[in-house]
């Protein structure tokens, strides 16, 4: 930072303070985490400073035989982490393998069927303001009205109906488990292919406490910046059959050269995923999330689906008198920061929505535990429930500083 702060002081302080940000709020954002010092190291590497288009062995550039180390411990490591037959670690993000996807196996107007966006959905599932909803034919599966979680049954009739060439599975805002298994079921009675998106529970299927796509899903991405704790990009697992035309369409397809510093770091992430640390960590993330979803669920709070699985869930303000919006703001004001969501069948815009999404990822990145949540939960009940109170914001405000001090994030730096 000392050379930064010299040459470019208003970055070198713009980074100080996002820095602070991140260490003395709790965030519960269900996309972010906190990576590991080693993880940013690499992405802070003179790997920065390389061209390597092409893939290991195989490049269009000299001087690539230490680039080929880290990309080839890359590769190895993913698919023992995973158990798949082929990966493409170049993904620069989590669209971006879901476009390498859709690039190798579609034609633009083909039909494709994906998750709604407002039922937990990805943007990149069909939405119409995304490439993928634009040059592909979406049609949408949601969760039952009733129980919030998916119906199979249901989905199969749809997917009948539309006769689509890929299903997409997984999801930005789903807390229950996914039957992989049963989709894969439906793409074969309906002769599509599937391609599991499992950007947010990448690491809890790294740990084995999620079940895993890869034996059931042709195509599986993932980004690895969220609970698998890596640094920002993007990976692609199919089955063997495939792995010439997904790397064609990484590159040369649709990205040029690679970003060697983040797949260096997405060999060191791959290696933290191997230890025993890591599969304590996730299981700990969800018991964090139950933790606190239990604490909303004790003081009257419904939960889209009535609960959670995984790392995150979701919770229905309609009848609280409060929105998304509002919420994400007043609970950003004490130091609480987590994002608007909406809720399946929502009646409020995106921009408002009628709920929040919480997650536990990187709060359990931070060492807490079940009995921090339940001051994390009641500290947000009490911020929600006196959204004009300025005297209880500052004593909640106090106590987040507090449980920050008390596990401390990057002391290092
Ligand atoms: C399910 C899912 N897929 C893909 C993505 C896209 O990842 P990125 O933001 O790296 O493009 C996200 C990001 O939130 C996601 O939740």
């Amino acid at each position: 930072m000392e050379n930064l702060s010299k040459v470019d002081p208003e970055i070198a302080k713009a980074i100080e303070d996002e820095l602070r940000r991140q260490q003395g709020t709790l965030e519960l954002i269900a996309s972010e985490n906190f990576a590991s010092l080693a993880v940013m190291r690499a992405t802070c590497s003179v790997l920065t400073n390389k061209y390597a288009e092409g893939y290991p062995s195989k490049r269009y550039y000299g001087g690539c035989g230490f680039i080929d180390v880290a990309e080839k411990l890359a590769i190895e490591r993913a698919k023992i982490v995973f158990g798949a037959d082929h990966v493409n670690v170049q993904p620069h993000s989590g669209s971006q393998a879901n476009m390498a996807v859709y690039f190798s196996c579609l034609k633009p107007g083909d039909k494709v069927m994906g998750l709604e966006l407002s039922h937990g959905g990805h943007l990149t599932h069909g939405s119409p303001v995304n490439f993928s909803g634009q040059l592909y034919d979406f049609v949408f599966y949601g969760v039952d009205k009733d129980t919030e979680i998916f119906d199979y049954d249901e989905i199969l009739k749809i997917a009948k109906k539309h006769r689509p060439k890929i299903i997409v599975t997984g999801a930005s805002a789903y807390p229950r488990t996914i039957d992989f298994e049963a989709f894969r079921k439906i793409a074969d009675e309906v002769n599509a292919y599937l391609m599991a998106d499992i950007a947010h529970i990448a690491g809890l299927v790294a740990a084995g406490v999620h079940p895993s796509p890869i034996p059931h899903a042709q195509f599986t991405t993932t980004t690895t910046h969220k609970t698998l704790r890596g640094p920002r990009g993007g990976m692609v697992f199919c089955e063997e059959r495939f792995a010439k035309s997904i790397d064609k369409t990484v590159f040369p397809g649709i990205q040029g050269g690679p970003l060697m510093h983040e797949i260096t770091a997405k060999a060191v992430c791959l290696k933290e995923v191997l230890t025993d640390e890591f599969k304590d960590y996730q299981k700990q993330i969800i018991k964090n999330a139950k933790a606190l979803a239990e604490v909303f669920k004790d003081s009257g709070y419904r939960l889209i689906s009535g609960g959670t699985d995984n790392h995150l869930f979701l919770v229905d303000l309609t009848d609280k008198g409060i929105t998304g919006r509002d919420a994400e703001v007043i609970l950003e004001s004490v130091g609480i920061v987590l994002n608007r969501s909406t809720i399946p069948f929502e009646t409020k815009s995106p921009f408002v929505t009628s709920g929040i999404r919480v997650g536990t990822p990187a709060i359990t990145t931070r060492g807490m535990k079940e009995k921090e949540m339940e001051k994390i939960g009641k500290l947000m009940i009490e911020t929600l429930e006196n959204v004009d109170n300025e005297k209880i914001h500052t004593e909640v405000k106090n106590e987040v500083e507090k449980l920050c001090d008390e596990f401390p994030l990057y002391p290092e730096l």
